[in-house]
């Protein structure tokens, strides 16, 4: 058995590429995307659930395990995995993003970022150091560079400055690091939409050397087309032999134009946040099952989905249960996004293999209907 952390590529069609990283605790098919664990459980899921839907690999947060139930606490009761009761693999965001977003009375410095919790309003610090040592008590099996990701609206300056600052972070990430045998550390690229800021942080990056690198400072309301138009150049400043991570995205479509331009892993709230609200992602569109129209539907949500939900409930049910608030609403949403986007992932994958992923788009395009369906 190999222990070691290594991406093999596959089939490429165009700029998009399959592939399989190999972990030690097992291996992740590329495009893959991330349902995300933030507090130690994709909500509303067992993770058995979460597998049958078909994921490789969960994400999971540095700042909100930190905060609770705490990093040393968790490595107590023998880290992440055991903790969650998921022994797959499981990517590790770093914290900085996470505190620019949800934290009060943060302070950054060149050192790091010092903050108040979101939840009880205690003081503590992050900075490439800490954030390593986090993730290391936590077990996960891909680490992510502690890295700033400028507010929008930020000025060029300000991106250049902020850019600069997580490329020192980037090496002192690496540093404490250190080599960690089937551990994979991936550094993370910002400079927001400027392609010179894109490639002074891909050749900073790559200079220090890591085991994947991640596009962030993306779908921070940039709009899709400005995402896309970085995602156009972006990735080809990368190894092509390293896995790319797009952070943070997306909708479906937002999916297919980054597997389009190159990207390998992803990871977003979407499916599992808009499956507490009501939202269903189909082949055919969106579904937003409160909707009185729904009431009397004795018709699934997705005729072809193979998942609990529309297998064993009607329209009808799902809008009756999201209405009464129970629970298991947002466990059957939950469920039926989570198995779309795992489906559309293994569509893509399969129409890189066949080299058709042209066609494959123009479907995934012609057969959605804008608004609620
Ligand atoms: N999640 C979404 N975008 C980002 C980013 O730029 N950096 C980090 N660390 N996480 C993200
Ligand atoms: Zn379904």
């Amino acid at each position: 058995m190999s222990t070691r952390f290594r991406f093999t590529l596959g089939a490429t069609d165009g700029r998009a590429r399959t592939g399989t990283i190999h972990t030690p605790r097992g291996t992740i098919r590329t495009p893959a995307f991330m349902p995300v664990g933030t507090a130690a459980t994709v909500k509303a899921m067992l993770p058995e659930s979460v597998r049958a839907t078909g994921a490789d690999i969960l994400l999971g947060n540095t700042y909100h395990l930190m905060l609770r139930p705490g990093a040393e606490r968790i490595a107590r009761l023998g880290g992440l995995h055991r903790f969650m009761n998921w022994d797959r693999p499981i990517l590790t965001d770093s914290g900085g993003f996470q505190v620019m977003s949800l934290a009060a009375l943060r302070k950054l410095t060149e050192d790091g970022v010092t903050f108040s919790s979101h939840i009880d309003g205690s003081k503590h610090m992050l900075s490439p150091e800490t954030s390593m040592e986090i993730q290391r008590l936590l077990g996960s099996d891909i680490v992510m560079c502690f890295d700033e990701c400028p507010a929008l609206p930020a000025t060029p300056d300000d991106v250049a400055k902020s850019m600069r600052l997580s490329m020192r972070w980037a090496q002192r990430s690496r540093d404490a690091f250190g080599d960690r045998p089937g551990h994979a550390l991936f550094g993370i690229m910002q400079g927001g939409v400027t392609p010179e800021l894109r490639q002074e942080s891909a050749s900073a990056l790559t200079a220090i050397g890591f085991d994947g690198y991640a596009i962030g400072g993306l779908a921070v309301g940039e709009g899709q087309e400005a995402m896309f138009g970085v995602l156009d150049y972006a990735p080809g400043f990368l190894p092509a032999d390293k896995p790319r991570y797009l952070m943070g995205v997306g909708k479906p479509d937002d999916i297919v134009g980054a597997v389009q331009r190159g990207i390998d892993m992803m990871d977003c709230v979407l499916p599992s946040r808009s499956g507490r609200t009501g939202q269903a992602w189909t082949r055919r569109g969106q579904v937003n099952v409160k909707n009185a129209r729904h009431a009397d539907d004795p018709r699934p949500l997705d005729e072809d989905c193979t998942c609990p939900a529309c297998t064993g409930y009607s329209r009808a049910y799902l809008h009756h249960v999201f209405r009464a608030g129970e629970m298991i609403s947002g466990m059957l949403l939950t469920w039926h996004n989570l198995h779309y986007f795992q489906e559309l992932m293994a569509g893509l994958r399969g129409a890189i293999t066949e080299g058709r992923l042209d066609d494959f788009v123009a479907d995934f395009h012609a057969s959605r209907a804008g608004g609620d369906i």
